[in-house]
């Protein structure tokens, strides 16, 4: 956060003044507050602002009140040739990720990041420089983290304990390292020292090799895992806001924040480089349980942290089988994945938050596990508001289901009828298409699987899951309108029609999904996701409008300046503007 600046410091001094003054002259409290919004707005302009609002969708200029919400949005009566000097940059409104995770980010970008690593060799090579850099990371309190590693790259073949095992500076070390989906974990021999013998039995979850756990089986490893100190994840918090602040990010759905971490949350809001609004999805410290007097809801005047909903988890992921599917796997016939909840359970849970007055999002990858989800919400929906529609009562409870990847066409209907809200993430589809078909066959994968158009009629939230894909919007966006890997340009047959193209977005609609959708969500339409009076003051400058912008462009724009709350957050390094 840089120091107030004076300028800054004298708006505040003169508006402590004028209302002292105010007070003095005993003028009504609504008036001294009108004097102080017109003296110390300030209006910006620009060559383009695109507002996503339907009462003036291209606008030129705004104005940001005190508080840092828009005042004013307009076009400049001033011709362009006059003004042009003054102007510079494109604006969209503050982008916002529907689905992320904040500390797991901050602590990735402090630990070993194996994506991509191509072979044992070079996982090992990246662990051995990482050690290097990091000579207090190994130790019993602060174990070596990474994330990022595919079995597929190693021939297909589980990674094992020993492997960790590197060389003489990197062995006997505490290490965790994250599959690239996040469901399984790869641990040492001494981590595995600390767990009982014989290790438990896990329902939901596998152990497919010595030293690798996943999914449920996790939580065996995870009870010995020593949290980082609050002091730690206030830095990984920090680290990622600024991250995400670079990319355009003025909003996140952060999905799944323990008890303990909201209070961390509360306190570091009040904070001035608290620079992205978090809409926080509660996850109990056990997980699909009810804990209502754990944590409290919070609504900041300010819009900076938001607590009202509560995260549940149905199955496991795809890659590592984890999803729940009505039938078995193609390419492996033994198994159909599994649930982490039974139906009984995940109902009576949804039934217990939404009295509560929570919002239920629900984690459901495979088709059972979305079926699950469903009917837990109908039959939630039919409890809530015995005298109107499910369709209205969703309008107040707005229920949604996380990733909701692989939908059985008979939900995907119901989906439809009764507006449960998607939230998916365009960067799955692009990162699961090499395998998914293998996995879930021909008729599964054009039927059910990563919808986008199909359920474009619910206002899906689009988001990265971020640290599991990367955070960039722009890729996000460049996958849902191409159905092409955002990395390589090219989709499953390294061809560039698309993967299934009939399911591609336009821009417009993936900006909505990054936008205007997550508000709605988060219920915070009219105020986020848009530049309109009365919305807080959030927006991202570009070089280029997204308008007519060749799609090999979008996957590479970078963001020149970020605002959030009408203060900049980022602003690109770099040659000052060569453009008027
Ligand atoms: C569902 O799971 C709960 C908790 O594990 C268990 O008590 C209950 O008997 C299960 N219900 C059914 C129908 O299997
Ligand atoms: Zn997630």
């Amino acid at each position: 956060m840089p120091p107030l600046s004076t300028s800054a410091l004298l708006r505040v001094s003169a508006v402590i003044v004028i209302i002292a003054i105010g007070y003095q002259l005993g003028l009504p409290n609504l008036l001294i507050a009108k004097v102080v919004q017109v003296l110390f707005s300030q209006t910006y302009c620009y060559i383009s602002v695109k507002t996503l609002s339907s009462t003036l969708s291209q606008a030129e200029c705004f104005t940001v009140s005190p508080d840092g919400k828009f005042t004013k949005v307009f076009l400049d009566e001033r011709s362009y040739d006059v003004v042009k000097a003054a102007r510079y940059g494109h604006v969209i409104p503050g982008l916002w990720d529907g689905h992320g995770h904040l500390l797991e980010y901050g602590e990735l970008m402090d630990s070993v990041n194996l994506f991509g690593a191509k072979s044992m060799e070079e996982v090992q090579m990246r662990l051995a420089e990482y050690k290097y850099l990091h000579k207090e990371a190994g130790t019993s309190e602060q174990w070596l983290r990474g994330v990022g590693w595919d079995q597929a790259n190693f021939g297909g073949e589980w990674p094992t304990a020993p492997d960790l095992e590197v060389n003489e500076k990197f062995k006997d070390l505490y290490v965790m390292l994250d599959r690239v989906d996040v469901h399984c974990i790869w641990v040492s021999e001494k981590v595995l020292s600390l767990l009982p013998s014989p290790l438990p039995k896990t329902p939901g979850g596998e152990i497919p090799a010595k030293g690798v756990f996943c999914d449920n089986a996790m939580n065996v490893v995870m009870k010995y895992y020593p949290k980082p100190s609050n002091e730690r994840k206030t830095r990984f918090i920090k680290d990622a806001m600024w991250d995400l602040n670079k990319l355009g990010i003025v909003g996140i759905h952060d999905a799944g924040v323990s008890p303990s971490e909201l209070k961390l949350y509360e306190e570091l809001a009040n904070d001035g480089d608290w620079s992205v609004r978090v809409y926080a999805m509660m996850e109990c410290e056990t997980r699909n349980t009810y804990c209502p007097d754990d944590a409290s809801k919070v609504s900041r005047e300010d819009g900076m942290l938001e607590v009202r909903s509560v995260k549940l988890f149905a199955d496991g992921a795809l890659g590592s089988w984890g999803s729940a599917m009505i039938d078995p796997y193609i390419d492996r016939k033994s198994s159909s994945g599994s649930l982490l909840v039974n139906a009984s359970t995940l109902t009576r849970l949804t039934h217990n938050w939404a009295l509560a007055g929570y919002q239920v999002n629900i984690h459901a990858i495979g088709d059972l596990a979305n079926r699950l989800a469903v009917n837990a919400f109908t039959s939630a929906l039919d409890t809530l508001c015995p005298d109107s529609t499910r369709r209205v009562c969703q309008t107040k409870n707005r229920f949604r289901i996380e990733h909701a990847q692989i939908i059985h066409p008979k939900e995907q209907r119901q989906m439809l009828d009764i507006g449960i809200i998607p939230s998916i993430q365009p960067t799955h589809a692009t990162s699961d298409m090499s395998y998914a078909e293998t996995r879930l066959g021909k008729v599964r994968t054009a039927e059910e699987a990563y919808r986008m158009r199909t359920l474009l009629p619910l206002n899906p939230v689009l988001g990265s899951d971020f640290p599991v894909e990367p955070a960039n919007i722009f890729e996000g966006i460049y996958s849902a309108v191409t159905r092409r890997s955002p990395r390589t340009g090219l989709d499953a047959d390294d061809g560039n029609k698309g993967w299934y193209p009939e399911e591609t977005l336009t821009v417009d609609e993936a900006l909505h999904g990054f936008t205007k959708g997550p508000a709605y969500a988060a219920f915070l339409e009219g105020k986020a996701g848009v530049i309109k009076v009365g919305a807080y003051a959030d927006w991202v400058v570009l070089d280029e409008p997204l308008e007519g912008m060749d799609m090999e462009d979008l996957r590479k724009v970078t963001v020149k300046e970020t605002w959030v709350g009408g203060k900049r957050v980022y602003k690109r390094a770099g040659p000052e503007d060569r453009r008027g």
